[in-house]
Parts: structure tokens; sequence; C-alpha cells
């Protein structure tokens, strides 16, 4: 399973990028809002030159005519653009006339195994099923990211899977078990799942046993 990080905040993915175990970013409108310079263009021309990898930049217009006219300005914008486009009836319109035209498309908000199978379909390069909006709402977000990677498999759709929405390190842990491409992960996991009290104790251990030899 690979590793994506969700935030549109330049430092958290220059800091990422430098362990070299994040191979993408996805952003959304909400997390480049969030951010200092809001300019959505300078936000992506930034991750996309931290980042070689796919970068996710959503379209926000509604129809599908301004989402493919919206998804070709975009994706002019870095040579690593992904297209996220949502996943509606116009969203999959879109899908279909963007991925014809070897734009790499990530199909975001989606909630159900019908969405993912349109999605892939559609053409798209990605789905992201988000599995802490489902599990908010009292559903199993993760059994829907395994029932989506049995069914791409069973098809051998070319479609990757990105589990999206990723609160903590067991989402992630559990996205890399229900077979996940991908799991998209906040800043604030990725320093959960590299922290842990018995390494410093370790380390401190080891430092103190050699101090006391070496003077
Ligand atoms: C994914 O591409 C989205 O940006 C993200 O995972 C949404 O997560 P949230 O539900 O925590 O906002």
């Amino acid at each position: 399973m690979q590793l994506f990080l969700d935030t549109a905040n330049i430092e958290q993915i220059r800091e990422a990028s430098r362990l070299g175990v994040i191979s993408g970013v996805t952003t959304n409108p909400t997390l480049v809002s969030n951010e200092e310079t809001s300019d959505y263009e300078t936000v992506i021309k930034t991750i996309c030159s931290i980042i070689p990898g796919s970068v996710s930049v959503e379209v926000l217009a509604e129809d599908s005519q301004s989402m493919v006219a919206e998804a070709r300005v975009k994706s002019s914008w870095a040579p690593n653009a992904t297209i996220k486009i949502p996943a509606t009836a116009d969203g999959l319109e879109a899908i279909s006339i963007i991925s014809k035209e070897g734009i790499p498309v990530n199909m975001t908000l989606c909630f159900s195994l019908n969405q993912a199978l349109l999605g892939a379909l559609a053409g798209a390069t990605y789905v992201s099923p988000f599995v802490g909006r489902l599990d908010d709402a009292g559903h199993d977000g993760m059994q829907l990211v395994k029932e989506i990677v049995e069914v791409f498999k069973y098809y051998d759709y070319s479609t990757r899977v990105i589990a999206a929405s990723i609160r903590h390190p067991q989402h992630c842990l559990a996205a890399a078990r229900a077979g996940a491409h991908i799991a998209t992960i906040p800043y604030g996991v990725l320093t959960k799942m590299i922290n842990n009290p018995l390494t410093d104790i370790g380390i401190a251990r080891f430092i103190a046993d050699w101090k006391r030899v070496s003077g």
C-alpha cells in the first residue's frame, strides 16, 4: 500500500517528503481554505514541485461541461496534477470525457460500491471511499474499501482504491489489511504512525549504556 498525504499545508508536505514514504498528496477546497495562501493554483504548483507523484486538485464546478473546462485548466498547472471530481452524474460524465483525454482523475466523495463501480467504468484512475465520514454516519467505512478492492480485483479493473477520510493509525492499518492500493492520511496520523515510546526509551537506554563505558 502506498501513502499519500491529505493536506494542503506546504510545511507538512516538505517535512513528510523528507521521510521518503509519501508517494502523493490529496487536497480539497476545505484543506486549501485552511492555509494562509488559499490561492489554489499557487498552492498546487508548490505541492507539485515538492512531490513528484500524483497531487489531487479538486474541481469546484457542479455541471459536467464546467467540470471538464475546469479540469483541463487545473491539469495544465503541473504534469503530476490529478483532477478530483465528485461521484455525481455530472461528475461521471466529466470523468469519462477527461479520462479519455489522458487526464488522471480521482473520483472523490465516494460512499458506495455502486459509485465506485461507476467511477471505474467511467475511467477514473482512482476512486476515494471516505472511510471516516462513513464511520461518523454509523456505517463501516473500511468494509466499503474492502468490497471495492474485491470487486475491482474480480474484474481486473486498473482503477486504484484510495482509502480516504482517514482519522487515526488504526484506519491506516485496516486500509492495508483491506487491500487498499493507497491510504491518504493527514500529517497528524503520519506522526502517530511513526512515534512509539518504546523506541524513545530504547534509544535513551542505548545512549546511556554507551556513555557509561565510553566515559
Ligand atoms: C480525500 O481525498 C479527502 O481530502 C479527505 O480524505 C477528506 O477527509 P475528511 O473526511 O477528514 O475531511
